[in-house]
């Protein structure tokens, strides 16, 4: 089993700091629930991304997933923790959908939800997201798409 990132204190600090900084660009006219997210890459960059709502609804883009896409588009393919910010009174973890998209990039990531209280969420992709379907799931050992057969 792979082991947890360790991810010095002052790298947390940053990240809290993006994921802060980033919810002031939150559009979000319609769930006035404002959030920031920001995550550290292999390379040690960060990338930071805020919830963008739509006037269709279910087209609205969490605040986590911008910043994963961010970075996708950066070149980045893994991920060592996300930080996620709501000026709220408790933390906020990121929704389901969101836990599967980290999933993709950083399996064993480090997940902190800090808010406007010192209460926090300091925890791990795994913790989060239980028995998840993911890559291995789709690859073979030459890390070709398998093809599998319906009965
Ligand atoms: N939202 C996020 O950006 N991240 C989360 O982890 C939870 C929910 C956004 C989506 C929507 O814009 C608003 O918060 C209300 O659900």
């Amino acid at each position: 089993m792979k082991a947890d990132p360790v991810i010095s204190l002052a790298t947390r600090q940053r990240l809290e700091k993006a994921a802060r900084a980033a919810a002031g660009a939150s559009y979000s006219p319609y769930s006035k629930f404002p959030v920031g997210a920001a995550v550290l890459a292999d390379s040690g960059r960060i990338y930071s991304g805020c919830n963008v709502e739509n006037a269709s609804y279910g087209l609205c883009n969490c605040a986590e997933r911008t910043a994963i896409f961010t970075a996708t588009a950066a070149g980045e393919r893994k991920i060592q923790a996300v930080a996620v910010y709501t000026p709220t009174a408790r933390p906020t973890a990121p929704c389901g959908a969101c836990r599967q998209v980290i999933n993709e990039f950083g399996a064993h990531a480090a997940v902190i939800c800090v808010c406007n209280s010192s209460q926090r969420i300091e925890t791990t992709l795994p913790a989060l997201l239980g028995e998840a379907f993911g890559p291995q799931n789709l690859l073979n050992a030459s890390r070709r798409p398998v093809r599998h057969k319906v009965r």
